[in-house]
């Protein structure tokens, strides 16, 4: 299974990418994190620009979440919501209505800040964006506190754990959409 591992950081030093990195490292048997990179390339979401040539920027996204097994999401808090780069892809992801990238796609969320909540209230509008645009959003937030002070285990076994539960819920829906077939 293959799961594209999104930032919402383009920041080289980014504590979140350096969360979707440990993930990598903690996923199970069978599951390949692999990191996408993007963000920073597409312009700001406008209708008028879905009527014409899509930027190949937009092209890539679209096609790249569209054909990964699920999505694992780390974004960072800024001002107490998503980093506007982040929400500006997720809503590329969410159109055309009924053929999205992000329709019916397996994902989940987690987050780090240097400060104590990590990244809380980004992943709740995060998670609510996503449900918008017709994800399936999977397992609670990820809170990573303190980021800047390291990873400890518990944050690996958590990882993993989220791993998983995009595993099952993947499964699950292929078996829904086979017995549906
Ligand atoms: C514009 C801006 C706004 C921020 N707002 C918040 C915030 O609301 N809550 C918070 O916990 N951290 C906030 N921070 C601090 C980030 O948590 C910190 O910069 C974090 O390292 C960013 O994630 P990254 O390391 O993946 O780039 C903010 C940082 C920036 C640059």
């Amino acid at each position: 299974m293959k799961v594209l591992a999104v930032s919402g950081s383009l920041r080289s030093g980014s504590h979140n990418t350096r969360l979707l990195r440990a993930a990598a490292e903690a996923a199970p048997e069978g599951v390949e994190v692999e990191l996408w990179e993007g963000i920073g390339d597409l312009p700001i979401y406008s209708e008028d620009l879905e009527g014409g040539p899509l930027p190949d920027s937009v092209q890539r996204l679209r096609r790249n979440w569209a054909e990964a097994d699920a999505i694992l999401f780390a974004t960072p808090e800024y001002n107490g919501s998503i980093p506007g780069g982040l929400k500006n892809a997720v809503d590329w992801a969410s159109r055309p209505r009924g053929e999205a990238a992000l329709a019916n796609k397996t994902v989940a969320v987690v987050g780090a800040s240097i400060g104590q909540f990590g990244a809380m209230w980004a992943q709740q509008d995060l998670r609510k964006a996503l449900g918008l645009a017709g994800a399936r959003v999977v397992g609670q937030e990820l809170p990573v506190a303190r980021a800047d002070q390291g990873f400890d285990e518990s944050v690996h076994e958590r990882l993993r754990d989220v791993l998983e539960s995009l595993v099952i819920a993947n499964a699950t829906r292929r078996s829904y959409e086979a017995a549906a077939a």
